[in-house]
């Protein structure tokens, strides 16, 4: 699809990757975009094509709400999520698991399933926000690996269902990027506009991109190296306790 033209929703608009999505959409002349945010007044954005939406992801009648207002949507991207940096067993917050799963994947999930009558009507593109972390698991972040895997396995079911309806679904699976997120995390980080860049490039690939983005040098070699030897590269990840 081209995002000249598109019509766009993007949650966790108001600042980190989403905030770029909103740029990028922008710059590339996108006809509208819908910016869903907690606070709907957290974010300016200086452009009249942009319409600030209230979205809790997790709120399933303001999920309803957003997907009423954006009946003209062609391109879904669910960027909203969190990561409480914490670990499987022994966790510091018993909880944050469970939040990590009401973001990443039941808020993603319900998104999905709300967007999906007004995509099909319309066509076009479903991208949904996830992680190298879904594919492998990094211990001190292992409910935040398991939140993304879920997702990932739950776009590729929205994938199937949706393909002969006319809407492309892509999983996007960046490493580490410079955001609030990832504030105390080591170099390298990927910048937000290239993590942009590399998703409207696989959008507009169409046909012939591939699905499953993987977006720098660290999250391809992930990928490469699962495929060429999974137990070493789950063993390597293993060590980062
Ligand atoms: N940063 C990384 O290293 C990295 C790597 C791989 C993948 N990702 C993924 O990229 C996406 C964007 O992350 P980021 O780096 O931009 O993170 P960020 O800077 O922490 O921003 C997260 C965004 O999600 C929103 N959000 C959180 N919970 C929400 C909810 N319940 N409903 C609606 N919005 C909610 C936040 O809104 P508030 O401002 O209201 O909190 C904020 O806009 C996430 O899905 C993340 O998992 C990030």
């Amino acid at each position: 699809m081209r995002i000249e033209d598109s019509i766009a929703f993007v949650s966790g608009a108001n600042r980190g990757v989403g905030a770029g999505f909103v740029a990028g959409l922008l710059a590339r002349g996108a006809r509208k975009v819908y910016a869903g945010m907690r606070d709907a007044d957290a974010a300016r954005f200086d452009d009249p094509r942009v319409v600030p939406v209230p979205l809790d992801v997790t709120a399933p009648a303001q999920v309803a709400q957003a997907a009423a207002l954006a009946g003209d949507v062609t391109l879904l991207i669910n960027n909203a999520g969190i990561n409480r940096l914490e670990r499987v067993a022994g966790p510091r917050d018993p909880g944050a698991a469970r939040a990590e799963m009401e973001v990443n994947y039941f808020g993603t999930l319900e998104m999905c399933r709300a967007f999906a009558p007004a995509l099909t009507r319309n066509g076009g593109a479903l991208v949904n926000m996830l992680s190298i972390l879904a594919r492998v698991a990094l211990p001190s972040m292992g409910s935040l690996c398991a939140s993304k895997a879920a997702a990932l396995r739950m776009t590729e079911g929205v994938r199937a269902e949706l393909a002969g309806r006319g809407v492309r679904v892509l999983a996007v699976l960046p490493g580490a990027i410079d955001t609030d997120m990832s504030r105390d995390f080591p170099p390298p980080k990927l910048a937000v506009a290239e993590v942009v860049d590399a998703v409207f490039s696989a959008l507009e690939a169409d046909p012939g991109g591939a699905d499953d983005v993987y977006v720098g040098a660290m999250a391809e070699g992930v990928a490469a190296g699962l495929a060429a030897d999974r137990a070493a590269v789950l063993a390597q990840f293993a060590a980062y306790l």
